[in-house]
């Protein structure tokens, strides 16, 4: 069983929607063995909501549900339940590895492996924003398949 957790700021828009793609691409791949797919927050505001409608749209257009998530923050345990914890961008990287640092296990790392390293906030965006959000998720999520793959 590999384990997998997406970690973003509140754990409503980027996140949830990496738990909903990573998941798709992985079974459309036939990807081999059992897969524990999660996401989390970093912060609290949003514990127990839905994601964002924006979120639950952009999926919904490309054919994957997430209406059903909930958000949930982060917690230590974390780190000694899953084997990669990756952050959408490099300032909850930073977050995560304050948090690593004293609960010691699973060492945090960025999404992205791509230049940009960030799948940026889109929480103030139009639905522009998050379109451009699903597209750098998807081919994240392909990479990131990848990657284990090998
Ligand atoms: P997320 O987006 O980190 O991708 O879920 C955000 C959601 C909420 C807030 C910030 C970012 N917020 O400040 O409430």
């Amino acid at each position: 069983m590999t384990s997998i957790l997406f970690v973003c700021l509140g754990n409503i828009c980027r996140s949830p929607l990496a738990e909903g793609v990573f998941r798709a691409v992985a079974d459309k791949s036939g990807h081999g063995g059992p897969l524990r797919v999660d996401s989390a927050g970093t912060g609290a505001w949003h514990v127990g909501n839905p994601p964002d409608p924006r979120s639950v749209e952009v999926a919904a257009r490309h054919g994957i549900d997430i209406s059903r998530q909930k958000a949930r923050q982060v917690t230590d345990d974390d780190f000694h339940v899953f084997d990669h914890i990756l952050a959408m961008d490099p300032d909850n990287l930073a977050h995560l590895k304050r948090m690593q640092a004293r609960s010691g296990g699973t060492l945090p790392r960025l999404f992205l492996e791509t230049p940009d390293r960030a799948v940026p906030d889109p929480y103030y965006d139009g639905a522009d924003g998050f379109e451009q959000v699903y597209r750098l998720i998807e081919a994240g999520s392909l990479a990131l398949l990848d990657r284990l793959a090998r």
